[in-house]
């Protein structure tokens, strides 16, 4: 009888050896395992056949064989699934960011950029979202330079051809605006200028501004102020000063350089502010009656002030940053800290 269990166990082990997939493992598990037809049910079946003495030792034979298969086809069971865990594995990107995945923020300056036009908004200006590609006509003729105009030489400009260029400046939303609205007119721009500057801590060729225009009946360099004032308090700190002092720009009259007291010593004087307790902030002035004619606005009835501001150099001294190229470089280790 024991010579017929090891043949069983020898059959058994060359069906095991065949296994190559699940559904292999079930048909074999079934050939000797299944209650009714299974090979080792019909070895117990053959039980009563057998002379009663040798009853005992074939199935005790049987359960050992039994348990035997059991085992074997337990262990076969697990490495194939170890397998197959693995293979997948094989398709993980273990260089994947792990869950929760990081959110992105917005850019610093976009933020800047945005919390300014809503400033905006929310005092009933148009935003007018401009083209960078602009046409001499708009960045410099309309806004009293004409070409060979020595004041075009302070912004170094970017040609595509005689009339196409990188705008320099925002400042050319006064005249779109003034062109496709009626006074009373308010309307403001920001976005990328470009200068053919260097890129060092203090300059880059592409920065970003905030141009505003306002044009009705009387208004006036105290309106510009009242505003200017409101502006600068909510971008910077309420109890920030501010104050006007003379300055030349072709497409104002009279200009004005706007200076705020030192956001660092409040006026006491430090390194930022060398000394002097004020920080030049942006350039404003009267809408010069050329450029409102040039655009089409009666200057006998209306005025207008105008103002332009870098956003880069706000955000530098809001956040304390002593290099704009950091803004511009993108290493997230630093746009993570705003
Ligand atoms: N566009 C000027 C610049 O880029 C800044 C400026 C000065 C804008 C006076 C204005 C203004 O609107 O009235 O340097």
């Amino acid at each position: 009888m024991s010579g017929s269990t090891e043949e069983l166990r020898r059959d058994f082990e060359q069906d095991l050896a065949q296994i190559e997939n699940l559904d292999a493992w079930k048909r074999i598990r079934d050939r000797w395992l299944a209650r009714e037809s299974g090979i080792i049910t019909g070895q117990m079946k053959r039980l009563r056949e057998l002379p009663k003495e040798e009853r005992p030792a074939f199935g005790q034979s049987m359960n050992l064989l039994r348990e035997f298969v059991e085992d074997r086809l337990g262990t076969t069971r697990a490495v194939m699934e170890r397998e197959a865990l693995e293979k997948s594995r094989r398709h993980i990107d273990v260089t994947r960011p792990g869950f929760p995945y990081a959110l992105g923020t917005l850019h610093p300056i976009t933020r800047l950029r945005q919390e300014i036009e809503l400033i905006f908004v929310s005092l009933g200006f148009t935003v007018f979202d401009l083209p960078e590609v602009e046409q001499d006509y708009y960045n410099f003729e309309a806004l009293n330079m004409p070409k060979n105009h020595p004041a075009r030489d302070a912004q170094d400009t970017f040609y595509f051809d005689e009339n196409l260029l990188l705008r320099t400046h925002c400042s050319s939303v006064q005249v779109h605006a003034m062109q496709s609205m009626k006074p009373p007119i308010r309307a403001v721009s920001t976005g990328k200028v470009y200068r053919r500057d260097p890129f060092d801590a203090t300059h880059s060729p592409m920065f970003h501004q905030v141009d505003v225009l306002v044009v009705d009946e009387g208004i006036t360099m105290g309106d510009l102020k009242g505003m200017l004032e409101v502006f600068l308090k909510r971008v910077f700190h309420p109890d920030i000063r501010m104050r006007l002092r003379p300055g030349f720009f072709p497409f104002v009259e009279p200009g004005a350089e706007v200076d705020i007291s030192c956001i660092f010593c409040f006026g006491a004087g430090c390194r930022i502010c060398k000394e002097s307790g004020w920080i030049e902030i942006l350039g404003a002035g009267m809408v010069h009656p050329k450029v409102l004619r040039m655009s089409g606005v009666d200057d006998t009835r209306y005025s207008g002030f105008a103002w332009g501001m870098g956003i880069d150099r706000v955000a530098i001294l809001k956040h304390g940053v002593d290099d704009i190229r950091l803004f511009f470089e993108n290493d997230v280790r630093f746009l993570k800290q705003f």
